[in-house]
């Protein structure tokens, strides 16, 4: 049987934070439901698609704010899911979750459910900046959200931080981190604020009405992040994943490894068969004509490899030499050579145990690494 991941996208918010542009509209009942009722269809969907040659290992619910809608809605979606396919027993089943509104019931409803993993979006523990990026929730309910999953019994548990938004110094990156390592969590997301067009951070920052830090700060936090995470035994595994030893998300490494994996929902991306496929980024369209789903194209072999390579570079663990020959039945070092050679001089990229790896200097500067192995 082969091994797939299940992505659904869960397209609602509260508030919309000014820095995001994932795709969700606000909550009500009506479009709960809506929703809820073309999901299962479109699950339904898959059942000759899949036509029983897959087991699913990892489920992941996220957004928009998963923990919005009721807990019934999800139970739904998981039992129709499991329906259509063998959901391992020992699978990852994850959910993104805002602090403000993970109550103790809904936890221990997620429980039953099955979750047993949450990734809860802290962004940081100063109030004036997550009052300045638009966040409904303070610190307070933030590092409470934290004990409750605990208390519910949630072993294992991911909070997002960001760094780069204007006004954050390295202190404040400091003070966040160390006190999320107390409340004993397993995963950081350590995210650098990127600013995505049509935001309204994006056009503050055109007006001239907030200055973002400058690239050589920006990299200030982020060691200083790294180091404070790597001197507490979160290993980094991913240029901005860190986590104790034996809780990487398996989910997203299913991502970076190039595996199989089909998204529901609107906006959700899919890989299968060599062809990446999306729904429309549009619940109305989505909940009235299904899935006419936007097929990118089929990716040739050297989109395949170039694509292959940028993912697993993003690992701390890097391209595995010889699982890279035996997927595209050729000869890694052969056809990159000039390039293994051009960056390894540089020292951007290094060849260790069978693996060629970024280095510390190749992560600061990744987006021209992977630009050579295009050439
Ligand atoms: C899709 S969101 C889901 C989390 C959940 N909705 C919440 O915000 O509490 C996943 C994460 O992406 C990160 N993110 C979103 N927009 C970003 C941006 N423009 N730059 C960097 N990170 C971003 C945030 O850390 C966020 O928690
Ligand atoms: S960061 Fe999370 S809560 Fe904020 S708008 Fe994006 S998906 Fe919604």
């Amino acid at each position: 049987m082969k091994k797939l991941g299940i992505y659904v996208h869960i397209p609602f918010c509260r508030q919309k934070c000014s820095y995001c542009d994932f795709y969700s509209v606000n909550w009500n009942d009506e479009s709960e439901n809506k929703y809820v009722a073309a999901v299962l269809n479109e699950i339904k969907g898959y059942k000759d698609r899949l036509n029983g040659q897959y087991v699913a290992d990892s489920v992941f619910f996220g957004g928009g704010t998963p923990t919005i809608i009721k807990p019934e809605s999800l139970y739904k979606i998981m039992e129709v899911l499991r329906d259509l396919i063998e959901v391992n027993k020992n699978s990852e089943i994850s959910m993104e979750a805002n602090p403000n509104t993970l109550t103790f019931e809904k936890l221990r409803e997620y429980r039953e459910i099955g979750i047993n993993r949450l990734s809860i979006g802290v962004q940081s523990l100063n109030d004036d900046i997550l009052k300045k990026i638009g966040r409904v929730h303070d610190s307070r309910q933030a590092i409470e959200s934290i004990d409750r999953a605990k208390s519910a019994g949630f072993s294992n548990i991911n909070t997002d931080v960001m760094f780069n938004i204007p006004g954050q110094e390295v202190s404040d990156i400091e003070d966040t981190i160390s006190r999320l390592i107390e409340r004993n969590i397993e995963h950081i997301s350590f995210y650098s604020l990127k600013l995505e067009k049509g935001t309204p951070m994006y056009a503050l920052e055109k007006n001239n009405k907030i200055v973002m830090p400058d690239e050589e700060y920006e990299r200030e936090m982020y060691y200083a992040g790294r180091s404070l995470m790597e001197r507490n035994n979160f290993l980094q595994y991913e240029i901005s994943n860190f986590s104790k030893n034996g809780f990487e998300c398996r989910h997203n490494l299913k991502y970076w490894s190039q595996d199989e994996y089909i998204g529901l929902g609107p906006s959700a991306h899919s890989f299968m068969d060599g062809v990446r496929y999306s729904n429309p980024a549009d619940l109305k369209m989505y909940c009235v004509s299904g899935f006419n789903r936007i097929v990118h194209e089929r990716m040739n072999y050297e989109d395949l490899m170039f694509e292959y390579i940028m993912l697993r570079l993003r690992l701390s663990e890097g391209v595995d030499i010889h699982e890279f020959n035996s997927r595209f039945s050729t000869d890694f070092i052969k056809i990159y050579q000039e390039q293994i050679s051009h960056l390894g001089k540089n020292n951007l990229i290094e060849l260790s145990d069978g693996h060629i790896k970024l280095t510390e200097k190749g992560m600061d500067i990744s987006n021209y690494v992977f630009e050579k192995f295009m050439q």
